[in-house]
């Protein structure tokens, strides 16, 4: 039998509103400089979209944006959080540098154990918790000696999966975790996003998986976020929302086009706070 929507579970979440958001650098193949982006409306959508986790439930906390940093609305680059421990963010281009201090002194500052990283690695966008699992990419930004420092960190196995599409630049374009429940993960992938090698793992570990189409992908439908019942996700993911009502999720479509210029969508949007 195909495995079912588990069923929703409070969540906490960290995000930064896009005040200074902008295409001001090209560090992935969505951003052109010289398309305009309409910051009023950056702020309207992530409002929007930080309402509908407050709706459905779940807690947001934010964190100040800084002027000079217009890539800090993709809080899930900040860091990654496992049983309140964080592993900071260390990023590869010096844009977005200073983002991994500022997240880091955000969970300092309310008490959390930080760990500062030693490999380069963006938190989330390249670290997705799975049930007893923690799935990481590289290829593009996070290191390989991150997923160690990372196992190690956590106690929790890491598994290291490398994409081969730079559209599909960061884990969490290319995979989404749909449910965490530790007795049966549940994930959707893009497949031409990863090597063979990491096919064949994903196919392996999650053989029950949601696969999504080109137009699914291209629309960062992948870059969504699960309570485990309701799928916040692009709206022009259309297939991957119909294949979700089937395995009994609850599909959100929540707008994030602007976002997206700068090679975003929901879940870049949205770290997840787990104590
Ligand atoms: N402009 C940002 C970058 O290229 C976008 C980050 C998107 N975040 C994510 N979690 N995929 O770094």
């Amino acid at each position: 039998m195909t495995a079912h929507a588990p069923g929703a579970t409070p969540r906490r979440y960290l995000m930064c509103e896009p005040t200074h958001y902008t295409v001001a650098y090209e560090i992935n193949p969505w951003m052109d400089r010289t398309r305009a982006t309409d910051t009023a409306l950056a702020v309207q959508q992530w409002r929007t979209l930080r309402d509908t986790y407050l709706e459905l439930g779940h807690t947001v906390e934010t964190i100040e944006p800084i002027p000079g940093l217009p890539d800090m609305v993709y809080a899930a680059n900040g860091a990654t959080v496992v049983d309140g421990i964080v592993y900071s963010a260390r990023f590869r281009y010096p844009e977005r540098q200073p983002e991994g201090p500022a997240y880091q002194k955000w969970f300092a500052d309310r008490g959390f154990v930080t760990h500062t990283a030693a490999a380069v690695n963006e938190g989330e966008g390249d670290m997705l918790v799975a049930g007893h699992l923690v799935l990481a990419g590289t290829g593009f930004r996070t290191e390989r000696t991150a997923h160690a420092e990372a196992q190690e960190l956590f106690g929790t196995p890491v598994i290291s999966l490398e994409l081969v599409d730079p559209r599909y630049y960061h884990l969490d374009t290319a995979l989404a975790v749909l449910s965490s429940d530790p007795r049966d993960p549940q994930i959707a992938y893009y497949p031409p996003a990863f090597s063979p090698g990491s096919r064949a793992v994903l196919e392996q570990l999650f053989p029950d998986a949601v696969l999504a189409t080109d137009d699914d992908a291209a629309a960062l439908g992948l870059n969504a976020v699960s309570d485990g019942q309701h799928v916040i996700v692009a709206p022009r993911a259309t297939h991957l929302a119909g294949a979700l009502r089937e395995r009994g999720y609850t599909p959100v479509p929540v707008d994030t086009s602007e976002l997206l210029k700068g090679g975003g969508g929901a879940k870049c949007c949205t770290l997840e706070i787990r104590e």
